[in-house]
C-alpha cells in the first residue's frame, strides 16, 4: 500500500476522480462498503434483502451525466438508478451514433461540455486510459465505467462488496479467476483490490489470455504478491499468487507438503470469478474457452465457493448454476445500486458524516515524477489502444509517463492506460547525450525536465544525440540498440 499513488487532481481543482480502483485507498473502500450496507438496511425492500427499493433525497438538485461510447446494461442502469434513488437526476448519452461523436467530436470537448450540464460524469469508452484523459478536461468528478481493456473500478466495488457481505473479510480468501484475464478490465481492477485486501489469487486463464504483463508485474512489485508453485493445484489452475508477509504464506510450503497437507487453506476455493471472452478486444475467436458448470464445481474444494461473474455471460457460465446456492452473480449486479449510491454520495460530498479528502491544489505526495514527451520527439505509449493514439483527440493528447524506479532501473508507466515500458533509453535534452541504462535513481526527480526517452539508443543517435558515456564513478554499461 505504501507505494501506491493517488491520482493527482488537475492543478487547482482538488477534484477526486475514480478512474482506477487504486484511486481509492483501503479506508475509502471500507467507507463505501459501510455506507452501502447502511443504505441497504435503510432503503432495501423487506421482500428482497439484496435490492434498494426506496429512495432518499440527499442528491436533490444534482445531475449525473452518463456518457457511454460502448454497450452497457448493468453499469449504466445501476448508476442511473443509484442517482435517482439518491433524489438526483440523470442525463444520458448512450448511443455514440446519435451524439456529436458521430460528427467527429473529441472526447475532450464532449467532457468539457458535459461538465457544464452536470455535477458528476460516468464515462465508458473503448480506449484504454480514456477516463483519466477525460478527467483532465472535466470540472466535475469523473467515474470510470470501463475504459477499453484497462479498468472497471466500480464493478470491483460490487464484487468486493459481495464477498465482504458473505465473509466479512477478504484476508486469506482463495479467489479463482477464470477466462479472459487479458482482455477483461473487470479483472484488472479486481486483482489489484484482492491483492490489497490480502486475498490469494488463483489464476485460470483461457489459453493465451493470461494477465497483461504490466498487471502481473504490478501485483508482484507493488502489491507484494509472490507466485506459488504451479503444480500446487490441479492442472486447471495455471498460477496461484499468494499474499506475502502473512502468517499463512503458502509460498513457503514445499510442493510435497502442499500435496500431503490437510490444511484447509490449501484445498479450499472461496470464490470462482468467471469472465466472458472479450471478443471486442481481440481480432480472432477464442478456442477451448473454459466453461464453468456443475461438473467443474463438483470437486470438494469448490463446495462453498461463491460463483461470480460481472455479466453479461455468454457460454462460459452454465445457466444450470442459476439455481445453485453458490451462484452470486445476480446479487453482485443488484449490489450495483447501493454501492454506486455510496460512491456518488462520497464524491459529491452529500453526506455530512463521510468525506473524501479533497486533494489540495498541486497535491504531490506519493506521486511519481512525470515524464512528458517533448513535442513530437521520442517514445510514445506502446499500447495501440491507448487514448493517446485516438485520432479524434488530435493535438490534445500528450504522451505522459510516471517514472517508477524498479530495482534501480526506471520504468515508464503511461499516465493514462498504465501500460509499462521497460525497454527504452533516456538522454539529456540539454547535453544531447544518451544515458543508456545508467540513469541513477537520484537523477530522476530533479532532472526529469531535461530527460527525453527513446525506444532505443539507435533511435536517439538518429535524432542527433551522442553515444552514452559512463557517469562519473560508475562502471561503463553497454548502450542498447
Ligand atoms: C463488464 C464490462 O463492461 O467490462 N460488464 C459490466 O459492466 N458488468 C464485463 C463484460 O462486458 O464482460
Amino acid at each position: 500500500m505504501s507505494r501506491r499513488r493517488k491520482t493527482r487532481a488537475p492543478a487547482g481543482t482538488g477534484l477526486r476522480h475514480v478512474v482506477s480502483i487504486n484511486d481509492l485507498d483501503n479506508a475509502e473502500l471500507e467507507t463505501i462498503f459501510v455506507r452501502a450496507e447502511d443504505l441497504l438496511k435503510k432503503l432495501g425492500g423487506k421482500d428482497d434483502k439484496h435490492a434498494i427499493r426506496k429512495s432518499t433525497d440527499i442528491a436533490q438538485g444534482r445531475i449525473l451525466a452518463s456518457i457511454f461510447f460502448e454497450p452497457s446494461t448493468r453499469t449504466r442502469l445501476s448508476f442511473e438508478s443509484a442517482m435517482i434513488r439518491l433524489g438526483g437526476s440523470v442525463i444520458t448519452s448512450a448511443d455514440p451514433a446519435t451524439s456529436s461523436a458521430a460528427k467527429g467530436e473529441s472526447l475532450a470537448d464532449t467532457v468539457r461540455v458535459a461538465s457544464n450540464y452536470s455535477d458528476i460524469i460516468v464515462l465508458r469508452h473503448p480506449r484504454d486510459g480514456a477516463a483519466r484523459y477525460a478527467a483532465e478536461f472535466a470540472d466535475v468528478p469523473v467515474i470510470n465505467a470501463g475504459d477499453g481493456g484497462h479498468e472497471h473500478p466500480t464493478q470491483t466495488l460490487c464484487d468486493v462488496f459481495t464477498l465482504r457481505r458473505d465473509r466479512k473479510t477478504l484476508k486469506g480468501m482463495n479467489v479463482a479467476i477464470s477466462g479472459d484475464l487479458r482482455g477483461s478490465r473487470t479483472i484488472h481492477s479486481f486483482v489489484y483490490a484482492l491483492a490489497r485486501l490480502k486475498a490469494n489469487l488463483l489464476l485460470m486463464p483461457a489459453k493465451g489470455m493470461e494477465l497483461p504483463a504490466h498487471v502481473d508485474a504490478r501485483l508482484r512489485e507493488e502489491f507484494d504478491l509472490t507466485l506459488a508453485p504451479r503444480d500446487m493445484h490441479d492442472a486447471s489452475v495455471d498460477a496461484l499468487y499468494v499474499t506475502a508477509k502473512e502468517p499463512h504464506q503458502l509460498a513457503l510450503y514445499s510442493e510435497a507438503q502442499i500435496r500431503q497437507s490437510a490444511e484447509p487453506a490449501l484445498n479450499r476455493v472461496d470464490a470462482v470469478y468467471v469472465t466472458r471472452f472479450q471478443k471486442e478486444r481481440w481480432k480472432g475467436g477464442a478456442q477451448d474457452y473454459p466453461k464453468i458448470d456443475r461438473k467443474f464445481l463438483d470437486a470438494p474444494k469448490f463446495r462453498d465457493a461463491r460463483v461470480m461473474h460481472p455479466l453479461p455471460r455468454v457460454e462460459e457460465l452454465d445457466i444450470d448454476l442459476d439455481a445453485d446456492h453458490r451462484a452470486a452473480y445476480f446479487r453482485q449486479a443488484a449490489y450495483g445500486v447501493p454501492v454506486r449510491m455510496a460512491l456518488i454520495a462520497l464524491l459529491l460530498g452529500l453526506d455530512d458524516r463521510i468525506h473524501l479528502t479533497r486533494y489540495p491544489a498541486g497535491f504531490k505526495d506519493g506521486v511519481d515524477p512525470l515524464y512528458r514527451r517533448p513535442g513530437d520527439t521520442g517514445l510514445r505509449c506502446a499500447n495501440p489502444n491507448c487514448i493517446v493514439h485516438d485520432p479524434h483527440e488530435g493535438q490534445r493528447t500528450e504522451n505522459k509517463f510516471n517514472v517508477i524506479m524498479r530495482g534501480g532501473a526506471p520504468v515508464l508507466r503511461c499516465f493514462y492506460c498504465e501500460t509499462d515500458i521497460r525497454d527504452f533509453v533516456f538522454a539529456s535534452k540539454h547535453r544531447k547525450r544518451i544515458f543508456g541504462e545508467a540513469v541513477p535513481a537520484s537523477l530522476l526527480p530533479e532532472h526529469i525536465a531535461d530527460l527525453i526517452a527513446f525506444t532505443s539508443a539507435g533511435e536517439a543517435l538518429e535524432a542527433g544525440f551522442h553515444p552514452a558515456q559512463p557517469l562519473p564513478g560508475r562502471p561503463r554499461k553497454k548502450a542498447s540498440g
